[in-house]
C-alpha cells in the first residue's frame, strides 16, 4: 500500500499539496520510487497461512544428539512431504536438539519450522556438502575455478517457502572452512549455509544463523524474498562470512535484522565480470530497514564488489552500524561492466566507525583474463540522507573511476563527529550536498536545488516548500 509519511514538518503544508501528491501517487505518477517512505515488507508470501500437513523430522529416524548424520532424515522427510505440495503444501518441523546433517534440498509449498532450542549442525566433513554447477553469472566458483560445494540447506526453481521457527539456530559450524580456507586446502568454493536459486515466494524469519562456512543467506535469480527478524552471528574475524547477500534477485525485503559477521552484514550482487555481463539478471527493488549491527573488516551496507548484471532501486532506511570498518560502500572495478544507480540510503547512525560513506572503484578480483578491462560500470544517482555519526575516523573516500565518473551524489543532512583531518576524499565523483558537516568535497559542494530534483535519487520527487513567511528557510516533504 502507498503511504504518506508525515514529517514534522508536513503541519505547515496546506491539504491541498497532499492531495495533489496523493492523486500523483495513485496516478503511478512517481513508481517506482513510490517504495518511499518507512515501509514494511509486505506479506509476499503466504507466511500466515497454516500448512495443512505436518511432520516431525524425528518420524523419519533423525536422533538429535548432536552426533548422529541426519542427511537421509531430512532427504526422506522431504521427499515424503513432496507428495502433499499440490496439497496446500507441508510442514517440516524440527524440535528442540542437536540435528547434525549434511546438505539437504527443499521442495516448493514447504515451512521448515525451527522450535526454540532445535539447532541444525552442518556436518564438519566436506563430503557432506555435495559439489554443484558454477551459477552462470559467475562463471566459476567465487574463490576456486570450477564448481562449489552446495549449500547445507539449498532450494532452486521453488515456489512459496518457508524457513522460520520459535528463533531456533541453523549452525553451519564453519570454523573447519575457515581453517580449510586459511590453509588453502579448499578443492572448491566453501558453501553458504542456506542458498535459494530461481526461486519466488520466500521467506526467511524468526530465526538465528550461526558460523556460517561462506557467505550466510544467499537468494540468487530469486524474487519476492522476505527476510525478517534474524539474528546472524559469525566471529568477526571468519572469512567472508557475509550475512545476506541478494544476488540478481529482485523485490527483496530485508528488515529488523541483527548480524555481526567477518565480512559485509548486507551486500546486493548481480553477477561476476563477463559471466554477470552476458547473463544479465539484475538486483533491483530491493528494501531494506532497521539494520543493526557490526562489521570489524567490511560494511554495514555494501553493493558489489559483483554487480554486472546491474542493481538499481535500492531503498535503505533506518541502520545502525557500531565498532564497525565501513557503514555503506559501493565496490566495483573496470571489467564488471553494469550499474548502480538509483540508491537512496537514509537515517542511519553509526558510532566508532572507520569510514561513514566508501566508493571503491577499483576493487580488482576477476573471474579469468577473459573479462573486458573497457567495460565499464556506470555508478549514478546516489543519495545519502539524515546520517549522524559519532566517533568516525574518515567521513567519506569517495573515488569514482575516471574514465565514468560516478554522477549525481547527493548528501544531505550528515552530521559526523570525525578524527581525520581531512574527512572526506573524493576523485571522479560529481554531485551535490546540503547541511552537511564537517564540510564535503570540493565536487559535491554544489547546493542541492530545485534544478537538481532530478538528479537526486529520491530527492526528486520530494517538494520543495519555502516557508518564506516563517523565515525558517526551505524544507523537504517526504512521502
Ligand atoms: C526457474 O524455475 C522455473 C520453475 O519455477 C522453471 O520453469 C525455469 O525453467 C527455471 N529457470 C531456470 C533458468 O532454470
Ligand atoms: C522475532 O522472533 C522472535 C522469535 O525468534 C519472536 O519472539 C518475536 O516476536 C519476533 N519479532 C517480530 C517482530 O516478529
Ligand atoms: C534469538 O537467539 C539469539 C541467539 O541465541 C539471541 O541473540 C536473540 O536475542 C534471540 N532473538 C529473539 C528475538 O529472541
Ligand atoms: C581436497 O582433496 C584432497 C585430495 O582428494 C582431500 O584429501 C582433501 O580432504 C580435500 N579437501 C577438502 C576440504 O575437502
Ligand atoms: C515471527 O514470530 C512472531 C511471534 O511469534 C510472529 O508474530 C510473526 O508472525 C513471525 N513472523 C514471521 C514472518 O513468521
Ligand atoms: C537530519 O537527520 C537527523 C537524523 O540523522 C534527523 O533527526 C533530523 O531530523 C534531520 N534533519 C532534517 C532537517 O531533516
Ligand atoms: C566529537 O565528540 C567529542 C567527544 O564526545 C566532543 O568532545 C567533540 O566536541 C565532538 N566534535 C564535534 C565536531 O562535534
Amino acid at each position: 500500500m502507498m503511504r504518506t509519511t508525515t514529517s514534522s514538518s508536513s503541519s505547515t503544508l496546506t491539504v491541498t499539496v497532499v492531495d495533489v501528491l496523493l492523486l500523483l501517487a495513485l496516478l503511478g505518477a512517481a513508481a517506482p520510487s513510490s517504495v518511499k517512505g518507512s515501509p514494511q515488507c509486505s506479506n509476499q508470501a503466504n507466511s500466515g497461512e497454516i500448512r495443512p500437513h505436518s511432520v516431525a523430522i524425528t518420524e523419519f529416524g533423525a536422533v538429535g544428539d548432536g552426533v548422529t548424520l541426519n542427511t537421509k532424515a531430512f532427504q526422506n522427510a522431504v521427499f515424503y512431504l513432496n507428495s502433499f505440495t499440490r496439497k496446500g503444501g507441508a510442514k517440516l518441523f524440527v524440535p528442540a536438539g542437536r540435528w547434525l546433517t549434511g546438505s539437504f534440498r527443499l521442495i516448493s509449498h514447504l515451512t521448515l519450522w525451527l522450535d526454540k532450542d532445535a539447532v541444525i549442525l552442518g556436518s564438519t566433513k566436506s563430503d557432506d556438502w555435495p559439489i554443484i554447477e558454477p551459477l552462470p553469472s559467475y562463471g566459476r566458483g567465487r574463490e576456486l575455478a570450477g564448481g562449489r560445494h552446495r549449500s547445507l540447506i539449498y532450494g532452486c526453481d521453488l515456489t512459496d517457502i518457508i524457513i522460520t521457527g520459535d528463533n531456533g539456530t541453523i549452525d553451519g559450524q564453519g570454523s573447519i572452512w575457515w581453517d580449510w580456507f586459511h590453509s588453502k586446502t579448499l578443492n572448491y568454493t566453501r558453501p553458504h549455509l542456506l542458498e535459494l536459486i530461481n526461486s519466488t515466494g520466500v521467506v526467511i524469519s524468526n530465526l538465528t544463523f550461526l558460523n556460517s562456512p561462506f557467505w550466510t543467506i544467499h537468494p540468487v535469480y530469486c524474487s519476492h524474498v522476505t527476510i525478517q527478524n534474524l539474528t546472524i552471528l559469525a566471529p568477526l574475524k571468519s572469512p567472508n562470512t557475509d550475512g545476506i547477500d541478494p544476488d540478481s534477485s529482485d523485490n527483496v525485503c530485508i528488515e529488523d535484522c541483527y548480524i555481526s559477521t567477518g565480512d559485509d552484514l548486507i551486500s546486493i550482487k548481480s553477477g561476476w565480470d563477463e559471466y554477470g555481463i552476458s547473463y544479465g539478471r539484475p538486483s533491483r527493488n530491493i528494501i531494506i530497514h532497521r539494520i543493526t549491527g557490526k562489521t570489524e573488516t567490511s560494511a554495514g551496507i555494501a553493493i558489489g564488489s559483483e554487480m554486472s548484471g546491474g542493481v538499481s532501486e535500492v531503498h535503505v532506511e533506518d541502520l545502525h552500524f557500531f565498532g564497525s570498518k565501513t557503514g555503506i560502500r559501493i565496490k566495483t572495478s573496470p571489467g564488471r561492466g553494469g550499474y548502480v544507480r538509483n540508491i537512496y540510503v537514509s537515517n542511519m547512525n553509526l558510532d566508532g566507525v572507520g569510514i561513514a560513506l566508501r566508493f571503491t572503484s577499483q576493487y580488482g578480483e576477476h573471474p579469468d583474463e577473459f573479462y573486458n578491462p573497457n567495460a565499464l560500470p556506470k555508478v549514478e544517482r546516489i543519495t545519502f540522507k539524515n546520517i549522524i555519526g559519532e566517533n568516525i575516523k574518515t567521513a567519506g573516500l569517495l573515488e569514482g573511476l575516471e574514465g565514468e565518473k560516478f554522477l549525481n551524489i547527493c548528501l544531505s543532512n550528515i552530521t559526523l563527529n570525525v578524527s581525520s583531518k581531512s574527512p572526506w576524499k573524493c576523485s571522479s565523483v560529481q554531485g551535490y550536498s546540503d547541511l552537511v558537516s564537517p564540510e564535503t568535497c570540493a565536487p559535491l559542494k554544489e547546493n542541492i536545488s530545485p534544478r537538481h530534483y532530478s538528479d537526486c535519487y529520491s530527492l526528486s520527487d520530494d517538494i520543495w516548500i519555502s516557508s518564506s513567511n516563517q523565515n525558517r528557510g526551505a524544507r523537504w516533504l517526504s512521502w
